[in-house]
């Protein structure tokens, strides 16, 4: 992109990272300039572990989805053996994509361009006329790294991710809990966004939008009060909890995270007096997860992962994932989760239990629209972030650091 662009600003990438001030949004070029989003995909995409689906969508052997991020597309795939695994999507022989449906059933990846097969583990096993000294076992498809957290699948296109074991070990109580390893997924939609990935997960880090943007979320969760309220309700819940669902922090997100562990968070806040649940009126919408045994007024969120995000009620859990699509667009995927022996129609009502994200994801995807829209201006400049933006601040931090590299 010419420099023209930036109205004659020349700085590199590490001067406009150096000229940040912290307390105050970031520069337009953050949000625009395609270098710096080449970058991101080398420190960051590339790099960190992003939620790909839930082992529920692949039961059976040679059952697949695509996961797709970017440039990059990923099957998910079970095994003949039962296990989950991830190969890049680009044929050995000459780049093809070779799965080319979104979901499926497969007992050989075939190519469609020239018919070389792969087996479900990626080993190539037929490839036609090339020849004696071809060896087959060398071209096999390549992997992604796997790591199941429960049934949550999650990818990572590096040869050497950051390690979840920091993370497994301190929230092995709340997987528990929740029951992680006996859920299903239930629903899911994608919401296209106009906007940079950025502006899609610096909005989801602040509840200072909540309020004027979100009536139905407000209605339900105690984080969409003013500081001082929500304070005072939170100590009201922390001392009536008994405590059976983990209560205490971990907040080793972000720019909290160890170096060479993957950044991780757990916390649990109030909903208003009398929610049970994130649904129309805070009523439940689905069974008890994993070994709840009632309503505490409470909700966890969790997040792994710089992209990957949850919110567990007692009865369902929603996971959202940001991907970014190019510099200037992304999605926001949207899970619904129950518990796996849940029928639904008799235990839940797909209606009644994504009301209240569907409606909440369509208002985020147009004021993050609306956001980038104002950031493309000649005269949008980085503004003061308030006190309800201290997770931004956050990701900013981690951010600018990540680029940097
Ligand atoms: Fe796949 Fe030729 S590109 S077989
Ligand atoms: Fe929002």
């Amino acid at each position: 992109m010419a420099t023209d662009e930036w109205n004659g600003d020349k700085r590199s990438i590490e001067e406009l990272i150096a000229d940040y001030q912290p307390g105050y949004s970031m520069e337009q070029r953050f949000y625009k300039d395609p270098e710096i989003y080449k970058r991101e995909i080398q420190n960051i995409f590339l790099k960190h572990w992003v939620l790909a689906g839930h082992v529920s969508q692949i039961p059976n052997s040679g059952d697949y989805f695509l996961f797709e991020m970017d440039k990059e597309s990923v099957i998910v795939i079970r095994t003949r053996d039962g296990e989950v695994k991830a190969h890049l999507n680009v044929c050995r022989h000459r780049g093809s994509h070779i799965c080319l449906e979104k979901e499926g059933n497969a007992k050989l990846l075939t190519c469609p361009y020239h018919a070389w097969s792969f087996d479900l583990d990626g080993n190539l096993v037929a490839a036609r006329l090339m020849g004696e000294d071809f060896d087959k076992s060398q071209n096999g498809l390549h992997p992604a790294r796997v790591e199941l957290v429960g049934g949550l699948i999650l990818v990572s296109l590096s040869e050497n991710p950051p390690s979840l074991e920091a993370m497994r070990k301190d929230l092995a109580d709340v997987f528990e809990t929740f029951g992680f390893d006996k859920m299903k997924l239930a629903a899911s939609k994608t919401f296209p966004i106009a906007a940079n990935w950025k502006l899609a997960v610096e909005n989801y880090q602040e509840c200072y939008h909540c309020t004027p943007s979100h009536q139905e979320y407000a209605k339900v969760h105690a984080l969409a009060l003013a500081p001082e309220k929500f304070s005072g309700l939170k100590k009201d819940f922390l001392e009536t909890n008994d405590g059976s669902i983990r209560l205490g922090e971990s907040n080793c997100y972000f720019d909290l995270a160890k170096p060479g562990d993957e950044g991780y968070q757990y916390g649990r806040n109030p909903l208003l007096r009398g929610m049970k649940s994130g649904s129309l009126g805070g009523e439940a919408v689905a069974p008890l997860l994993g070994k709840i045994r009632d309503y505490d007024g409470g909700a966890s969120e969790f997040m792994v992962g710089p992209l990957s995000f949850f919110l567990i009620y007692n009865d369902h859990m929603v996971g959202y994932r940001f991907v970014p699509n190019a510099h200037d667009r992304c999605s926001c995927d949207v899970f619904w989760f129950v518990r796996d022996d849940a029928v639904e129609g008799k235990d839940y009502d797909l209606e009644k239990l994504t009301w209240l994200w569907d409606i909440t994801t369509q208002s985020d995807e147009e004021i993050i629209v609306n956001n980038q829209r104002g950031v493309d201006s000649h005269f949008y400049q980085p503004g003061r972030l308030s006190e309800m933006e201290h997770f931004e601040q956050s990701f900013l931090n981690w951010y600018l650091a990540a680029l940097k590299g």
